[in-house]
């Protein structure tokens, strides 16, 4: 059967991840967290102690290898062979997160690397670019939105769980933030394909909108 490759973005907390993770699962595919190798270059960039500008973006990939890999813990993010899963998701690193993806050379070398981990097909791949830049041609794009509102609740029940306590406001207020910050971007900003299906995920459970991918990829596939 044609094993092809699946591009999901949107915007921050519009279940872009979890929904691939689920459907990866059912349709025996790969699933590569884009987002999570720009936080891991963050991670690095900030354990480096230099300052988020331009000219320390070639020392800083170079010092640092990002890979993916499942455990038995489920997919984790490694930075020179260290486990950095849940640093990644710090505040320090969301917030400096955006400036550091907007940098040309951290763009060109982390798209060098997602080309080659998707290019075989098989693969569902989240992301702010992956149907406009990564894979233009991926065979099926979905652009997931939801109410700003929404996105931040789940967020907020995620970080509850984790012991932190933060507002549904402000947490809102920091997504639409960063929404502008990577959507007014000069390099491959956040963007719908001209191609991409627009799915808004506002009243559909994790569950509907995972299913909405692996019956979409179906109809591709059949
Ligand atoms: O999960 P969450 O929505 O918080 O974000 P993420 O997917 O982990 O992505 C973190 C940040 O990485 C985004 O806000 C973008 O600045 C950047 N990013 C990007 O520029 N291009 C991608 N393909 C994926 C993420
Ligand atoms: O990857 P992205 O930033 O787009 O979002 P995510 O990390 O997959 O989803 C953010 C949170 O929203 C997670 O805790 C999901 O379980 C939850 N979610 C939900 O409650 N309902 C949905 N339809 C999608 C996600």
């Amino acid at each position: 059967m044609k094993k092809i490759i699946i591009a999901l973005d949107g915007p921050a907390g519009s279940g872009k991840s979890s929904s691939a993770k689920i459907a990866s699962e059912k349709l025996g595919y790969i699933y590569i967290d884009t987002g999570a190798m720009y936080r891991a270059v963050t991670h690095s960039w900030l354990q480096m102690g230099l300052p988020l500008e331009d000219k320390y973006a070639e020392e800083v990939i170079a010092k640092t290898k990002v890979e993916l890999k499942v455990t038995e813990n489920g997919q984790r993010t490694f930075v020179n062979d260290i486990d950095v899963s849940e640093e990644i998701r710090t505040a320090e690193v969301t917030t400096a997160v955006s400036p550091v993806s907007a940098m040309g050379y951290v763009r060109e070398k982390m798209v060098d690397q997602q080309r080659e981990m998707g290019n075989q097909g098989g693969v569902i791949m989240d992301g702010r670019d992956i149907g406009t830049v990564v894979f233009p041609n991926a065979d099926l794009k979905i652009f997931f939105v939801a109410d700003p509102e929404v996105r931040a609740k789940r967020r907020q029940l995620e970080l509850t769980a984790k012991g932190e306590k933060v507002t549904v406001e402000e947490i809102k207020q920091q997504i639409i933030a960063r929404d502008k910050y990577d959507s007014e971007r000069e390099i491959s900003p956040l963007k719908q394909a001209d191609d991409a299906l627009l799915i808004d995920n506002t009243y559909m459970s994790l569950e509907e909108q995972a299913d909405k991918i692996v019956k979409l990829t179906q109809k591709i596939i059949s």
